[in-house]
């Protein structure tokens, strides 16, 4: 008996000890850098470009980085009581020379939005990446951020520098590859022709205005090069934050006849996605942004898009469809 004793001791002394070495390793480990290969970038400087990059801008950069002052000056993403990523800002990208993004180039500008790098060669590990844009879509985004616009005006807001980097938790997803930069070679990527509404749809699904990142399983599961590969894709479950911190899962918006959008007309999804009014007159909450600004025709390719995503008939909100 006291044998036993003995030898489960010291299996689970030693247990323990590597744990502790494995932990003490991840702490203590440095932050990686990374290098910073800007992207060769011709900014468009016609109008219709210009009014492509505000849509983009104010859909989507704004959705995170829209601050208190009117500007892209950035808010809190999450506070600091949060036990994992503790408090986070999203960043000042307003033209202000230092506090914002007045002395990035273009071309770090496009490598930050592909890859997660930025300018220090620091990996922005909760900043959303845009690796399926179009080389189109990402200069047409990066000529209004450096237009006259009032939301890219210069602002003085400064934020704490994000903690994440430093504390367990984001060294734990740096050792296991979650915040690895997302590889990026150059090779064109193109908008797909309007025309052909499935593929163009997809595209701002997956490229543009990333329904799937929200609309799958969780960030963590999510395939970012490869949209079709993310669990549960637009099956819905994946976490979502307002600004006062309350978690809301996201949808499944599947085309299943029982647990997603299978039942609702054209004219139902358009009213949804662009004013937050559900068919049953029901509100979405603001977890879900507004996408007042797209055109009909982006709508509707969506629309046709999400007509041929497998239906997945499982219900987002039942505990024990993850
Ligand atoms: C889901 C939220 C989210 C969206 C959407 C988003 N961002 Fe960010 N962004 C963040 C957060 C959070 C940070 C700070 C993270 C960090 O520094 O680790 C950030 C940081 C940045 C930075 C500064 C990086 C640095 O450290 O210097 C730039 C530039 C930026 N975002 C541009 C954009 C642009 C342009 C868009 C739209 C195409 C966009 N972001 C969309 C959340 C978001
Ligand atoms: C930042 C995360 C996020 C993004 C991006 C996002 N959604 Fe959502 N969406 C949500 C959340 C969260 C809900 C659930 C809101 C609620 O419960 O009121 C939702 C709800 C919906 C609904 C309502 C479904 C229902 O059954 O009531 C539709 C439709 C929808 N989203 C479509 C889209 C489309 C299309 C896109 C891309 C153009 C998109 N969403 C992008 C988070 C997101």
């Amino acid at each position: 008996m006291k044998k036993v004793l003995k030898w489960t001791g010291i299996v689970l002394g030693t247990l323990i000890l590597i744990i502790l070495i494995l932990a003490a390793w991840i702490q203590f480990s440095a932050t990686p850098k990374h290098e910073v290969k800007p992207v060769d970038i011709v900014l468009p400087t016609d109008s219709l470009s210009l009014a492509r990059g505000q849509k983009i801008v104010t859909t989507i950069c704004a959705y995170c980085h829209l601050g208190e002052d009117g500007k892209l000056s950035g808010k809190m993403i999450s506070p600091a009581s949060e036990p994992g990523f503790g408090e986070l800002w999203s960043a000042n990208i307003t033209q202000h020379p230092t506090k914002g993004i007045g002395s990035y180039t273009d071309g770090e500008l496009a490598y930050l939005l592909r890859t997660g790098v930025n300018r220090d060669g620091r990996m922005s590990g909760i900043m959303m990446r845009f690796p399926k844009m179009s080389d189109a879509d990402v200069a047409a985004l990066i000529a209004y951020l450096r237009s006259d616009a009032g939301i890219v005006q210069p602002s003085e807001a400064v934020h704490p520098f994000p903690e994440y980097p430093n504390k367990f938790l984001g060294k734990f997803l740096t050792k296991i590859g979650v915040f690895d930069p997302l590889p990026y070679d150059g090779t064109p990527i193109t908008t797909p022709d309007p025309s052909d509404q499935v593929a163009y749809g997809r595209y701002l699904s997956t490229g543009v205005y990333e329904c799937f990142v929200c609309h799958s399983a969780s960030f963590e599961t999510n395939n970012e090069l490869d949209p079709e590969k993310s669990a549960n894709y637009f099956g819905g479950g994946n976490l979502i934050t307002d600004d006062e911190f309350n978690n809301v899962p996201s949808r499944n918006i599947t085309p299943s006849k029982t647990h997603g959008i299978g039942n609702w007309t054209a004219e139902q999804f358009s009213a949804a996605i662009r004013t937050g009014v559900r068919p049953d007159g029901s509100m979405l909450k603001v977890q879900m942004p507004r996408f007042a600004n797209l055109d009909e025709q982006e709508v509707a390719a969506i629309w046709a898009y999400l007509q041929t995503v497998p239906a997945i008939d499982t219900d987002p909100l039942a505990t024990d469809s993850k």
